[in-house]
């Protein structure tokens, strides 16, 4: 392969044509990475980079539909970084980048708001939120969210998308667009489709809702195990078991539930539950240690990482221009579909 973009820490640029199929996801630099996060999404991106050419984004042109603070944005984005690094994406086995560094995803993100139709946008779920969650703030990137995830999606021509189940009505979305699109002007892009893990929509510590940070029901895994711990005792288990000696439903109760991630010995936990051997305090005792425990060495990685900031800015470059030739070969062929060539 010929290209013009020199190696990126020895790695060679992508080619526009995979060997391997292509996966993709995105995730906002929100701050904060959360269990939801990574049982939901994560986990997946690590194990499908073992099989698949994978390309993982932080998005923080969509943050920009909320966010408006420029330190706290550039923070952020390092800070999601130093966390999915420090959670095992390993920069010689799949591609991180910014997507604002490949500024492509914005030149063709407007190319597909002419295959979309307005009312596709406005009938979206996470639309209808934003303008709840925000309406002094219902800017217009907030209506073309999904088409600029189109975007990111299909720049690279990904065939798969590890996501948790909240971003299903997103994903559709795209595949309309894409249908769209190759109906106008000839097949193009594959239709996208997206990948689960055991753990599609983590609830929050409220038990009720989606674990979200803009609802401040999250357990911050990288946190302090302070913070953690306080997060796991604040849960909501199951509110028909009043008291201590009534038999628990660990089916219903979300702690029992995330303790299926967290040790093979479930089973013998939720029994304990059923008899009420043991109570809910007992049950999110141990699940608070056992989430510590589990990301402790994520957490030290992590603590590193951001005492490195330039090595956490290399990866993000590196990845960035390894992204270079294929961008630039989707944007060519979309161009020259649409007449603008
Ligand atoms: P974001 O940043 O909200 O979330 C990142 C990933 O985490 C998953 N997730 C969850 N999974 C299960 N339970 C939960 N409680 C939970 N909370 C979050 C999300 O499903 C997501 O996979 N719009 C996207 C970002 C994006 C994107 C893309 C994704 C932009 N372009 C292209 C895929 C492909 C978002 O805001 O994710």
């Amino acid at each position: 392969m010929t290209s013009d973009v020199a190696p990126a820490n020895g790695r060679a640029p992508l080619a526009a044509n995979p060997s391997r199929p292509r996966t993709f996801s995105g995730i906002q630099p929100s701050g904060v990475v959360h269990l939801g996060n990574d049982l939901g999404a994560i986990r997946n991106y690590v194990a499908l980079a073992d099989q698949y050419e994978a390309i993982y984004c932080i998005v923080d042109y969509h943050a920009l539909t909320s966010t408006h603070d420029a330190d706290a944005l550039r923070q952020q984005t390092r800070e999601m970084a130093a966390s999915l690094l420090a959670l095992g994406l390993d920069p010689d086995r799949c591609t991180l980048f910014v997507q604002s560094h490949r500024p492509e995803h914005a030149e063709l993100m407007w190319l597909l708001c002419t295959v979309t139709p307005v009312s596709w946008l406005e009938r979206t779920p996470t639309y209808k939120e934003k303008v709840q969650q925000q309406p002094d703030d219902v800017n217009h990137g907030l209506l073309t969210y999904p088409v600029l995830q189109a975007a990111d999606i299909v720049i690279y021509k990904a065939s798969m998308v590890p996501v948790g189940r909240d971003q299903a009505a997103h994903l559709e979305l795209s595949r309309e667009i894409v249908r769209a699109f190759n109906r106008r002007y000839g097949e193009t892009f594959p239709e996208p489709k997206a990948v689960y893990t055991e753990a599609p929509v983590v609830l929050g510590t409220d038990g009720v809702r989606k674990m979200s940070k803009s609802v401040g029901n999250t357990i911050d895994i990288l946190g302090e195990p302070d913070l953690v711990r306080k997060q796991v005792m604040s849960m909501v288990t199951d509110t028909q078991r009043i008291k201590r000696t009534d038999p628990g439903r660990p089916e219903i109760c979300n702690v029992c539930q995330l303790q299926r991630f967290f040790g093979d010995d479930y089973e013998d936990l939720w029994e304990g539950e059923r008899t009420a051997r043991t109570g809910c305090v007992d049950m999110k005792k141990v699940l608070a240690e056992r989430i510590i425990r589990h990301y402790a060495p994520a957490r030290e990685r992590y603590a590193e990482l951001m005492a490195h900031p330039t090595e956490i800015e290399g990866i993000l470059e590196a990845g960035a221009d390894r992204l270079a030739p294929v961008a630039t070969a989707t944007m060519a062929e979309v161009k020259e579909k649409m007449g603008l060539r």
